[in-house]
């Protein structure tokens, strides 16, 4: 399908309707390389999109790497203990700089030697003295805005974008009381999955299929229906009700909550989804959150990190009573990334259509919604 068939309007009316009589997307959106491409440049081109916490660089020289939508970037931390973003290709002729992460005084491009500074200034640059009109001070690392929420970091490639707390509304005052700029990041784990990056939202934002893909693990926990939550800004979410902890397995006995909590934080959990592709899990003792960078239609990675209180980390038994909650992560986030690449295989087939949703899926619908306002310009 072309790229003009595929953003007509009169496609998506389905999807368009209320909830209880509307479609889902046309199947089509979930692995077209016309529709995808569309989401890219209209998408994540233009919106605060997360890329992990200000703790992945603890360190002045610490940096890591990432891929996001088909933009490498390289987050540093400099000497002068400001957290950065750079695209990760060099000024001469484009090699990706580095890969991973590490610590260093400087990012050496492994193709001609010219060589960075943390803070992107171009440092040196062999055999360039006889080059006319050349000044190093031109040449440094593009940079790439990123700004921070409570630790958590944020890159925008749109130099016209508002700013980040424009774009989270009222989320940084409805999750205050979890004092996340109190907390340590434990953990940070990849994974790479065959599904476009929707299928696993939409999968992240509806408890409809607790009961039967977490069968054996998570299926006590989140058999109500809870509804979505009033927001503003560009995030939507879920609240549960609940006594103790939902970072943990049946059974298990965790850490003590989080001191600050207040009102509904103290009395169950938050699952936000921060447009387009990250989820939080805020519960009474700690965070974790799904980071999904798109790489493709038909491929997603996600990250997987989480957080507790420092007064937490510093306690004796932290090393061993953490394995409780990582447990948990590890036997639940499989189950869902399994269940998401089986659907990307059902939704590639000629023969798959557009669904219908329980009143148990209404984020689905918001998602889907959202996604087209984006896509196709507004309603
Ligand atoms: S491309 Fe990086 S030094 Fe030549
Ligand atoms: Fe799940």
């Amino acid at each position: 399908m072309s790229a003009q068939i595929i953003l007509e309007p009169n496609l998506y009316q389905g999807v368009r309707k209320p909830v209880d009589e509307a479609e889902t997307l046309p199947t089509t959106s979930y692995y077209s390389e016309e529709f995808y491409k569309a989401e890219v440049d209209k998408l994540f081109m233009k919106v605060w999109n997360f890329v992990g916490r200000d703790d992945c660089v603890p360190k002045p020289g610490d940096y890591f790497t990432i891929d996001f939508a088909g933009v490498p970037i390289i987050l540093t931390r400099d000497q002068s203990n400001r957290v950065r973003a750079f695209a990760n290709t060099c000024r001469h002729r484009g090699c990706q700089i580095v890969e991973g992460s590490g610590n260093s005084k400087a990012l050496v491009c492994p193709y001609h030697g010219w060589t960075y500074g943390l803070s992107g200034e171009l440092l040196a640059a062999p055999e360039m003295q006889l080059t006319k009109n050349f000044d190093r001070g031109d040449y440094g690392l593009k940079p790439i805005r990123l700004e921070t929420w409570e630790g958590f970091l944020f890159v925008n490639f749109d130099p016209a974008a508002g700013s980040l707390m424009e774009y989270l509304g009222d989320l940084p005052e409805r999750l205050r009381s979890y004092n996340f700029a109190d907390m340590k990041m434990t953990r940070r784990k990849e994974y790479m999955l065959a599904c476009n990056w929707k299928i696993y939202v939409e999968n992240a934002m509806e408890a409809y299929h607790v009961p039967m893909v977490h069968m054996k693990t998570l299926h006590k926990q989140r058999r109500e229906t809870p509804p979505p939550v009033p927001s503003k800004g560009n995030w939507v979410g879920l609240y549960v009700k609940h006594k103790g902890s939902r970072a943990l397995l049946d059974g298990d006995v965790g850490f003590p909550p989080i001191k600050t909590l207040e009102g509904m934080a103290a009395e169950g959990s938050h699952y936000p989804l921060i447009y387009p592709s990250t989820m939080f899990g805020c519960t009474t003792d700690c965070m974790w959150w799904l980071e999904l960078h798109p790489q493709g239609p038909e491929k997603t990675k996600l990250i997987v990190g989480s957080c507790f209180p420092k007064e937490t980390v510093a306690r004796d038994d932290f090393d061993e009573v953490v394995e409780r909650y990582y447990k948990r992560w590890d036997i639940s986030i499989p189950e869902d990334n399994a269940i998401s690449e089986l659907q990307q295989k059902g939704i590639r087939s000629p023969l798959a259509s557009a669904g219908r949703l329980s009143h148990m899926e209404p984020l689905v619908h918001s998602i889907a919604n959202w996604t087209l306002d984006k896509v196709l310009g507004g309603r």
